[in-house]
C-alpha cells in the first residue's frame, strides 16, 4: 500500500483551507480502526479556528506546527478497556493514512501520557473528566518536500524465536 510508504510527518503547513469532506474521511478512517472488543473508545473535536490553533502550538510541546496547520483534529479517549491506549493509535495511524491519501499533510503530535500537558489540553477543550486527550493530528497542505520513506530493517526480523 504506497500510502504507508508516502506518509511522514509534515511540520509546514500551506496558507490553505482544506475540505470539510475530507475531515470527515479521515475521521471516518479513524473510525474504522479495529479496537479491543469493539470498544470504539474515541471521540474527535475538530479545530479550525486560527486563534486556537496559535494556542496550541504554544502549550504542546514540540506543536509548534499546529499553528500552521488548517486544521487540528484532537483524538479523546474513553478508557473503556486495558487496551484503549493500543486502539487509539491504531484509530490515529489510520486517520494518518487517509490525510496521506487525500493528497494532505499530517502530523501525529503525542499527548497521553504526559500528564500536565494532557489536563492542560483537557481542561482547555472542556472534555469529561473520565476521559482523556490522546492525541492532536495537524493537517493541511504540505510545504515541505519530503521523500518516500522505507524504514524496512531485515535485521529486526527474527524467525521462530528471538
Ligand atoms: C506517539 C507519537 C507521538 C508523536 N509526537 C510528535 C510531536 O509531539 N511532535 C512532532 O513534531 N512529531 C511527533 N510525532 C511524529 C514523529 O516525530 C515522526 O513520526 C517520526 O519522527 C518519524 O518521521 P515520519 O513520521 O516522517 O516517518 C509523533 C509520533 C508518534 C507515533
Amino acid at each position: 500500500m504506497e500510502y504507508i510508504y508516502k506518509r511522514r510527518s509534515v511540520r509546514n503547513f500551506k496558507d490553505e483551507d482544506i475540505e470539510d469532506r475530507d475531515i470527515e474521511a479521515i475521521i471516518k478512517a479513524g473510525m474504522n480502526a479495529p479496537s479491543a472488543k469493539d470498544n470504539q473508545p474515541w471521540s474527535f473535536i475538530v479545530v479550525k479556528d486560527r486563534d486556537t490553533l496559535f494556542h496550541l502550538s504554544t502549550i504542546k510541546l514540540y506543536g509548534k506546527m499546529l499553528k500552521s496547520a488548517a486544521c487540528v483534529i484532537v483524538l479523546i479517549a474513553n478508557p473503556k478497556t486495558v487496551f484503549w491506549q493500543q486502539d487509539m493509535a491504531v484509530c490515529c495511524q489510520n486517520m494518518l493514512l487517509e490525510a496521506t491519501y487525500l493528497d494532505l499533510g499530517s502530523c501525529w503530535c503525542g499527548v497521553k501520557p504526559l500528564e500536565r500537558e494532557e489536563k492542560r489540553l483537557r481542561d482547555f477543550f472542556k472534555v469529561p473528566d473520565d476521559q482523556y486527550v490522546f492525541s492532536l493530528i495537524a493537517l493541511g497542505y504540505s510545504d515541505e518536500e519530503k521523500e518516500i520513506n522505507d524504514k524496512f530493517d531485515k535485521k529486526m526480523i527474527h524467525y521462530e524465536a528471538w
